[in-house]
């Protein structure tokens, strides 16, 4: 049985084999075509996943032979890696990939591909298959690990090539990886989601959930600790049900505490977490492990029953006020940040002062809200939605501003105090930046030599969203 569901879940290694003889074909025809220094622009849209995605993309884009460009003006390849999480993302990859089209004009053996969440949906590459005839292959969240073999059909045959099926078995590991976020590491532990959570096109367009085997999330681990990552990030779209399919003999809360005990100096952190899949196990195994970050995001999406269940989500507002009042218990110092839909279909106004009324009581560190955006093939697309736009965005700001004054509260008290974090560069000059455990930024003046180390920084100053500080 173990078996037959590794097999459904996991590319077979041959398959990724087979990839690298196509590495070696595009890497002769790209010498031939460019020169020796091809360049790629990727650009990447929406949430961390797509992230990680691109450094895998960017990883196999290396070993073919491209280099690498911040502006697709002088790129020999341009790849965006979409998002369709809300209509305005998906607008503006149209608006980009229009823009193109003069770029490509002047430089007609540009190669334009477009992957990612928006393009698994077939009328979005249906739309780019008759509209944008200048896009050469499009791929979606199934296929990354093709790369090679659809690069080498459009370079070799100059054929357009669209591959959008969904297969079952797309865990591919061993893919060469291309990570730009010095000290920072993201590490995909599952991918895909089962909750059809009813606003949410993710179910449709990333599959079924599956997570990675522990010893290959160990192992990967492992290495990005030995090339000096100290800030890891563990994404799945709902971590807490890591491991149940293909069962993986370890829990989410297994796989924390395998990953704490690992040697080394490094913070570990992880998102998102469905809090119906939360569980107390869970928050323990947090408290007890002093590497992960004292940071936990819950979204929440609303603070009405009634709204939840039309959401699909599975968990009352007194079972997340639960979780909330025991993570407090085990870490009082707990940041906790969340999730916001203003807007969901047949939401009235009481029902949104629910969810204000909620936020008051977490007091939560910040907070991404979102308007509901409708997203073609969910179920809430159906649901009558009455309330005009204009009034939703009244709703959003004041649910913004009584955030703020809890965030406001929140920093103020942390004047002060002293957080061990990890120095990167500021974009502000003669400063660096760092982030709290929970995840708020703090500036301080500094050298660009500690830039990858830890500090210690007393907190002199604190506004709403940012404190300031200086080296302890
Ligand atoms: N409209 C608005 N926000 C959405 N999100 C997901 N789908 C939609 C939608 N259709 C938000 C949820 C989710 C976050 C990643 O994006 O809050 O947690
Ligand atoms: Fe979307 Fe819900 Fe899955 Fe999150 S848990 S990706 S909101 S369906």
């Amino acid at each position: 049985m173990e078996n037959k569901e590794r097999k459904n879940v996991f590319v077979p290694p041959a398959e990724i084999q087979r990839q690298g003889k196509y590495i070696s074909l595009v890497s002769t025809v790209l010498a031939s075509r460019y020169g020796d220094s091809p360049k790629a622009y990727v650009h990447t849209y929406g949430c961390q996943g797509n992230v990680s995605d691109s450094e895998r993309i960017k990883g196999q884009l290396r070993e073919m032979g491209y280099g690498f460009t911040d502006t697709p003006d002088d790129a020999d390849l341009v790849l965006f890696n979409t998002c369709a999480v809300r209509e305005h993302a998906e607008d503006r990859v149209f608006g980009n990939v229009g823009a193109l089209k003069p770029i490509k004009e002047k430089r007609k053996n540009m190669i334009i591909v477009l992957c990612g969440c928006m393009m698994q949906q077939s009328h979005v590459a249906e739309r780019i298959k008759k509209s944008y005839p200048y896009v050469n292959l499009v791929f979606g969240t199934f296929a990354i690990h093709k790369l090679p073999e659809m690069l080498y059909t459009v370079l070799s045959r100059g054929k357009r090539v669209f591959e959008i099926t969904e297969e079952e078995g797309n865990i591919a590991e061993g893919l060469p990886t291309e990570r730009d976020r010095g000290a920072k590491a993201w590490l995909p532990i599952m991918y895909g989601c089962n909750n059809f959570c009813s606003y949410c096109i993710v179910p449709y367009v990333r599959g079924r959930e599956r997570s990675r085997m522990p010893e290959d999330i160990i192992r990967e681990a492992k290495e990005l600790i030995a090339q000096g990552a100290k800030d890891i990030t563990l994404l799945g779209q709902n971590v807490n049900s890591y491991g149940k399919y293909p069962d993986c003999g370890m829990n989410f809360a297994g796989l924390l505490r395998e990953i704490n005990a690992l040697e080394g100096d490094f913070i570990i952190r992880f998102m998102t977490s469905h809090p119906k899949d939360c569980t107390y196990e869970l928050l323990d195994a947090m408290a007890d492990c002093e590497k992960v970050a004292r940071h936990l995001h819950l979204p929440v999406q609303s603070g009405n029953n009634r709204v939840l269940k039309e959401m699909n989500r599975r968990y009352t507002r007194e079972q997340y006020l639960d979780l909330i009042r025991y993570a407090k218990e085990k870490m009082p110092d707990l940041s906790i940040t969340s999730d916001i839909i203003v807007g969901f279909p047949g939401e009235t106004y009481e029902e949104l002062c629910d969810t204000i009324s909620l936020i008051r009581e977490v007091e939560y560190t910040s907070l991404f809200t979102f308007i509901y955006s409708r997203r073609k093939g969910t179920k809430a697309a159906e649901m009558e939605d009455i309330v005009p736009y204009a009034e939703k965005s009244k709703w959003f700001r004041e649910l913004c501003t009584a955030q703020e004054e809890i965030a406001g509260k929140r920093t103020a008290s942390m004047v002060g105090k002293v957080y061990k974090v990890l120095v990167e560069p500021s974009e502000n000059e003669g400063y660096l930046t760092g982030r709290t455990g929970g995840n708020i930024s703090i500036e301080f003046k500094g050298t660009p030599d500690l830039i990858g180390k830890f500090a210690d920084i007393e907190v002199t100053e604190a506004k709403t969203w940012i404190l300031y500080g200086k080296i302890k």
